[in-house]
């Protein structure tokens, strides 16, 4: 049967923001967290912690973090952020954060295009990324993109995933979060790839899917991920979202979408749904365009 309960990963402030032209002031970004929590998400992603020539929309990093131990205190250090390499965890640490995230991919393109490594590099720079964050007793989020599909070279070989998706873990990584970066990716592939990775050793409670709903496909291949008994989410609230660095990746799953299916199962999650669509339009009408998310607009009336 379907799992009593799920935990939903919120990726709207960085996942979100990270792919946004308008330039939105440190202080609603340190809103929209603050609001997301009330809403009872948990874990919020806050930011990057990457070069700000890369993601300039998240340049602020710091002054975003130091601005919500501010206002929440040691609460703040607890949200995760997203940490490429050495320098990114040097950032994490002088902060005192206690959760980050490395981001890797199963494909050598967009290694080159996301991270400017080649596939083997990317784990030569994730090594002592790791070694240093767990040494610190930090916990250590895998991210994986191109699972299903990239823009580059087509779809993706399960074996290839697994191999990578392998690597994270065994580098240290507490969670593996499979990325359909460019939301390709179908039901029946997302029950492939999770046997793929039962095979190998890799059991459900290691996983967590991380879907775009590029392709319309986002709440079918959640469903499928139920069935299998992954019980983490990624999603975003008001399904704002994209990789920069990805041709053609738009918006993440709509943490509203998923709420909605999720009550209507009878799924634990412990969010307040309405909090989270009031927010998402608020944000909505910060970025002077409405909410990608179907849920958001139905409520809306
Ligand atoms: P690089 O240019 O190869 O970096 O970029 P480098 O190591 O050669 O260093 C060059 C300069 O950058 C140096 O400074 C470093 O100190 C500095 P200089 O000596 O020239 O003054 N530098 C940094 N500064 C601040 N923070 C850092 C940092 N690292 C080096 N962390 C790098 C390599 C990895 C930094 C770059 O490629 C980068 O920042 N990439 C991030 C791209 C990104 O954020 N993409 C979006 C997130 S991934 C995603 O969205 C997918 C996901 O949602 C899952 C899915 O959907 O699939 C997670
Ligand atoms: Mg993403």
């Amino acid at each position: 049967g379907l799992p009593a309960s799920v935990t939903i990963y919120e990726v709207g402030a960085r996942d979100g923001l990270q792919n946004e032209q308008t330039t939105i002031d440190t202080g609603i970004k340190a809103d929209l967290v603050t609001r997301l929590l009330d809403a009872g998400l948990s874990p919020v992603e806050a930011t990057s912690f990457v070069h700000p020539r890369w993601v300039p929309q998240l340049a602020d990093a710091k002054e975003l973090m130091t601005e919500l131990v501010g206002r929440l205190g040691e609460r703040a250090r607890e949200l995760p952020v997203l940490v490429p390499n050495e320098k990114g965890l040097d950032r994490a640490f002088e902060l005192g954060l206690r959760h980050v995230a490395i981001f890797g991919s199963a494909t050598e393109t967009f290694a080159n295009k996301n991270l400017n490594q080649s596939y083997d590099g990317q784990f030569a720079m994730f090594e002592p990324t790791m070694a240093r964050a767990k040494h610190a007793g930090m916990t250590v989020r895998g991210y994986l993109s191109m699972c299903f599909g990239d823009p580059w070279e087509g779809q993706v070989e399960i074996a290839k995933v697994v191999e990578a998706g392998k690597r994270l873990l065994d580098l240290g990584a507490d969670q593996l979060s499979l990325g359909d970066t460019i939301g390709v990716g179908t039901a029946g592939h997302v029950k492939q790839l999770i046997g793929a990775f039962a095979a190998a050793g890799v059991s459900t409670d290691q996983l967590a899917l991380h879907f775009h709903d590029t392709y319309g496909q986002a709440l079918a291949n959640t469903y499928a991920g139920l069935e299998a008994g992954v019980t983490t989410y990624d999603a975003s609230a008001g399904g704002l979202g994209g990789c920069p660095y990805a041709k053609s990746a738009t918006g993440n799953l709509a943490t509203e979408d998923l709420l909605w299916m999720l009550d209507g199962l009878g799924i634990e999650h412990g969010v307040d749904l309405d909090k989270v669509a009031d927010t998402s339009r608020w944000l909505a009408d910060h970025l002077g365009r409405p909410s990608p998310s179907a849920v958001v607009r139905a409520l809306r009336s």
